[in-house]
């Protein structure tokens, strides 16, 4: 029986709640912090539903100082895997300080509670978009970073300030290192199979999945594909999707791997992707056949700043988290729809 504490930021949002059922089903214990800004309550109500066990909520800011203080000092932690963070591309663009305000000083904050507290394994949501305009697929770990926005620059600057602290620790001789996983995170998509969780983009969304499915539900008038033009099968964009529930998994196994005796030592970087690179036609074309749903849909100019294909190797991970991805396209569409059909308006 496992029953150490998980803390999760940012639990109530897309990839936490996911994650959430799978620490509870691991028998860990979940404390949540979330202040709500992009996600419901509710959620966490519905992973107690779907687990039957109890999740803690505090409803707070990561970057409250004297709140994270308290945590740490009235909880036993033994991991932490912060989520929390503003993760919208343009609004990036349009609001940078926003953004370096919310991911670079939460994580700031939050690593000095967790110092203080001697509480030192880390999971961290870092994304593909850190290898900016990718040169050779597919993307292995130790490929050259780079930020073409303050979104991926703010993700860039907190894996190197995450990469100094273990080199504090040899200066300091410490007994008890720093131990950091950073999981960078290829397209997440899909939803737990009752369909009673899922993305709940709070504006137009930005990404192709909850685009595909508000218009397959009547929401939205049709998607545009944007670029059609490119080096790719067909033309269109290609990304390695993954299914939010290996992504989750993958999570559960990164603390796994904190916990263990053959933990990280100091800082490690693991893609999770499948390896497979799918288009958008492909995806539009796979969602209306398993689904048997229209999704009415124009070509349209490239967008700026959107790279011909990405896709991860994800060895590293199979090989040091014994994790890899097995949940289909079929699973990801089917999902995805589940999701939506059952909650056409989100939570
Ligand atoms: P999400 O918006 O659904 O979840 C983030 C959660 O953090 C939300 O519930 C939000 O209310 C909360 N939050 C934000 N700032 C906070 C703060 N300062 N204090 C407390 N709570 C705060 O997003 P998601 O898709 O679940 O993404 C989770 C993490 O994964 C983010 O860091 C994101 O950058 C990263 N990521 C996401 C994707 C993706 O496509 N979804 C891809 C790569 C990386
Ligand atoms: C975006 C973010 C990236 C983030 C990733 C995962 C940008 C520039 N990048 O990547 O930082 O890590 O999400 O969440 O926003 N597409 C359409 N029509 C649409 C929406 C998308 O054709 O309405 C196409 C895109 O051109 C792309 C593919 O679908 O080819 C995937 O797009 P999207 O879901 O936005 O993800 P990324 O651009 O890969």
């Amino acid at each position: 029986m496992n029953n150490s504490t998980i803390l999760v930021t940012g639990g109530a949002g897309y990839i936490g709640s996911h994650t959430c059922i799978e620490l509870l089903n691991a028998n860990y214990t979940v404390l949540v912090i979330d202040n709500l800004d992009n996600s419901s309550e509710e959620s966490l109500k519905r992973v107690e539903k779907i687990t039957g066990k109890a999740v803690s909520f505090i409803k707070g800011d990561v970057r409250d100082k004297a709140l994270m203080d308290r945590i740490f000092s009235e909880n036993t932690i033994a991991a932490t895997i912060h989520f929390a963070g503003l993760k919208a591309v343009g609004e990036s663009c349009a609001m940078p300080l926003e953004y370096y305000d919310n991911n670079v000083n939460s994580t700031l904050v939050l690593c000095q509670a967790m110092e203080k507290a001697n509480s030192k394994n880390l999971v961290f949501s870092s994304s593909a978009t850190v290898y900016g305009d990718p040169e050779i697929l597919p993307l292995t770990e130790d490929m050259p970073l780079s930020a073409t926005n303050p979104y991926g620059r703010s993700k860039l600057i907190i894996e190197e300030m995450l990469r100094d602290l273990p080199e504090s620790d040899k200066l300091k001789n410490s007994t008890n290192p720093w131990s950091v996983a950073l999981l960078r995170y290829f397209n997440p998509v899909g939803a737990h199979e009752s369909g009673t969780i899922g993305e709940d983009p709070s504006d137009i969304p930005n990404n192709l999945m909850p685009f595909i499915t508000q218009t397959a539900v009547g929401r939205r008038k049709e998607l545009s594909i944007f670029g059609s033009d490119y080096d790719t099968v067909d033309g269109t964009g290609v990304r390695d999707y993954i299914h939010v529930v290996d992504l989750a998994r993958g999570h559960l196994k990164a603390v796994q791997k904190l916990l263990s005796k053959d933990s990280i030592n100091g800082v490690q970087a693991y893609n999770l992707g499948t390896g497979n690179g799918i288009s958008v036609l492909q995806m539009v074309k796979a969602f209306a056949e398993v689904n048997r749903v229209d999704v009415p849909y124009k070509l349209v100019d490239r967008r700026p700043g959107d790279v011909a294909a990405c896709y991860a190797d994800a060895t590293r991970a199979k090989e040091e988290l014994d994790w890899e991805a097995v949940m289909s396209l079929e699973d990801m569409v089917k999902d995805s729809w589940n999701w939506q059909s059952q909650n056409p308006e989100g939570y």
